[in-house]
């Protein structure tokens, strides 16, 4: 199985300032890379783990075993991190989220995540979830494909490439990566062919919508923020623009002194922000990091915590 490289490592363990007998949660264990270097620190601590990806699971926590035994990690999606914290009784100390796929996934053509190999259209995490993105591209209407390439693609042929889609699938149903590939191509003008790949987008926006991915993601933020321990911390790293801006307008909110006494000299305590930004400006991995790992290039990292 090839290896995923972690991204910005030693910039997440030194902003989660673990503490030894901490209780972290990793919300996407993926091949358990943040993981081990977080179990490493964490003694006389535990570590939970999620993953939507069964072979996510089992990888890391064969990787896991070999540090220590302090681990659980649950093949369920984040969105069940309140759920399993109120059960469990616990707040933790940190939490990271490092979102999206692994390279694992990504390489694995039989997923079909890549435009780069064919495949089946299937594109889902978790591979018991019911909708594929086969499904998505051969059921939605014109106006509901426009809009995913739009909104979560921010693909400016979005009208011409779903009306194409539906041109296609009424002579038959568009099973692989491929087919859709080519449906694409031939909406995209040779010169802004050269400025990457034109299956780009519209693979992207189809994955965020086969997982849900931003609206989980939003609503996740606000369950951790919740059941965070005081001092502890949430770093997140995003890979596109919609989820940074979901992770900085979620910070922003919540680390904002309240306006009625916003500038007053002796603000009572009770009215300050219960978080406090640990990145005013998002963490970007260094140009040899870029250069060993060229996934990491739109990686961003914000971390806050929680002071009381
Ligand atoms: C970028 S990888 C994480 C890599 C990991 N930090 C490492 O160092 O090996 C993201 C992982 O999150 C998982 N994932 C994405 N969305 C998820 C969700 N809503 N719930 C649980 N896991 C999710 C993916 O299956 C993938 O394995």
């Amino acid at each position: 199985m090839e290896k995923h490289i972690s991204v910005l490592l030693n910039e997440v363990i030194d902003n989660l300032n673990i503490k030894e007998d901490g209780i972290y949660i990793d919300a996407t264990i993926g091949f358990g890379g943040h993981s081990s270097e977080i179990l490493k620190r964490i003694p006389k601590g535990k570590l939970i783990g999620f993953d939507k990806d069964i072979n996510a699971v089992t990888y890391s926590t064969e990787r896991l075993k070999s540090i220590n035994d302090n681990f659980i990690i649950y093949n369920e999606g984040f969105e069940n991190i309140k759920k399993r914290c109120e059960e469990e009784n616990i707040k933790p100390d940190g939490i990271l989220f490092d979102l999206g796929l692994s390279s694992v996934e990504i390489d694995d053509a039989s997923r079909g995540f890549s435009y780069m190999q064919d495949a089946k259209l299937d594109m889902r995490m978790d591979l018991n979830s019911p909708k594929t993105a086969e499904e998505i591209v051969n059921t939605y209407t014109v106006e509901e494909l426009t809009k995913v390439f739009r909104e979560y693609g921010e693909e400016k042929h979005a009208l011409k490439i779903a009306k194409e889609i539906e041109k296609e699938r009424l002579v038959k149903r568009i099973e692989t990566t491929k087919e859709l590939v080519d449906i694409i191509d031939r909406c995209y003008p040779y010169k802004e062919k050269r400025k990457g790949h034109p299956a780009k987008k519209v693979f992207q926006a189809i994955r965020i919508e086969v997982n849900n991915e931003l609206d989980e993601f939003e609503k996740t933020l606000k369950d951790a923020l919740e059941v965070l321990n005081t001092e502890g911390r949430i770093a997140v790293i995003t890979f596109h623009s919609l989820e940074d801006r979901i992770c900085k307008k979620t910070f922003k909110e919540v680390t904002e002194t309240n306006p009625v006494v916003k500038g007053m000299p002796n603000i009572p305590k009770e009215m300050l922000p219960d978080y406090k930004l640990i990145t005013n400006k998002p963490i970007l991995p260094t140009d040899i990091e870029i250069r060993q790992n060229s996934r990491s290039k739109s990686a961003k990292l914000r971390v806050i915590e929680k002071i009381k």
